[in-house]
């Protein structure tokens, strides 16, 4: 058994976590370079718990230029186990309606702008994403969203895009005809790099709008975005509050060897 130690890594809206005792900012160097911002830790219900804000506290990392690979080094460095990431999303599906959350299960990752790995100088590694999300975190985030009033799906295909701007009308249309359910632009290369740090990972995508395929609502509307935003902020810090007590504060190997991704991955050795 080890600590747990939940981070949720806060996407548009969310800042800080609510009633953390003993919070501290803290600033994390790593080899990958500087994090988005300072760690927020401290413990809630007893369980350890830290704070990323993926934007950064001014908002000035673009979902480009988030420096990924450094914020997932300082959470583990931190001896974080377990990484929620919470983020704004458009919704391809009807019954996904704005102000609702979904516990994102897959992804297709279509961003080519950002660096995806730890591995490729020296040592070449391989790790299955197959399953990109870990289904014990996942379920905890689903009973916390529920408990919390939240009208919440479990089990979504998330298409990350590039960005920044929106998507077009065409290319909605074909997500939406690849089984998409939700689209966002900072899901990914964060869940593969939780991976290959064998970190828990589960992502809750917060509907803010039916991105551009839908005939009654037309194009994104920024006013729209940031009107439903805020409700879901509130809701998100309601869900976050409830995840210590669901997850505890010990941590067994997780049965689905997200902390063992390296042991089963393909990987050669360095060069000599
Ligand atoms: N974030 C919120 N809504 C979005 C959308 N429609 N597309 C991409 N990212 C989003």
């Amino acid at each position: 058994m080890t600590d747990t130690m939940i981070a949720v890594i806060g996407g548009s809206g969310i800042y800080d976590i609510d009633g953390l005792e003993g919070a501290t900012w803290q600033a994390v160097e790593t080899p990958w370079g500087t994090p988005s911002d300072e760690v927020l830790t401290g413990r809630l219900d007893g369980v350890k718990m830290a704070f990323l804000p993926r934007h950064g506290r001014g908002h000035y990392h673009s979902p480009t230029t988030v420096p990924y690979r450094a914020n997932i080094d300082a959470l583990k460095r931190l001896g974080v186990t377990d990484v929620i990431s919470v983020s704004a999303c458009g919704s391809f599906r009807e019954e996904m309606a704005p102000g609702h959350f979904v516990v994102v299960d897959d992804f297709i990752d279509r961003t080519f702008a950002r660096e995806k790995s730890f591995f490729g100088e020296g040592l070449v590694a391989h790790v299955s994403v197959a399953h990109p999300t870990c289904p014990r975190l996942g379920d905890a985030c689903f009973t916390a969203a529920k408990d919390a009033g939240i009208t919440v799906h479990k089990g979504g295909t998330y298409l990350a895009m590039e960005g920044p701007q929106f998507s077009s009308t065409a290319e909605s249309r074909m997500y939406r005809s690849w089984g998409c359910d939700v689209i966002g632009m900072t899901n990914m290369p964060e869940a593969k790099l939780a991976r290959e740090a064998e970190l828990c990972y589960a992502s809750i995508a917060m509907v803010t709008d039916y991105d551009s395929w839908h005939p009654d609502h037309g194009a994104v509307d920024i006013n729209e975005i940031i009107k439903v935003l805020t409700g879901n902020a509130d809701k998100g810090r309601e869900m976050i509050r409830r995840l210590p007590a669901l997850l505890g504060s010990d941590r067994a190997p997780c049965p689905h060897h997200c902390d063992r991704a390296l042991e089963y991955a393909l990987m050669t050795a360095p060069d000599k």
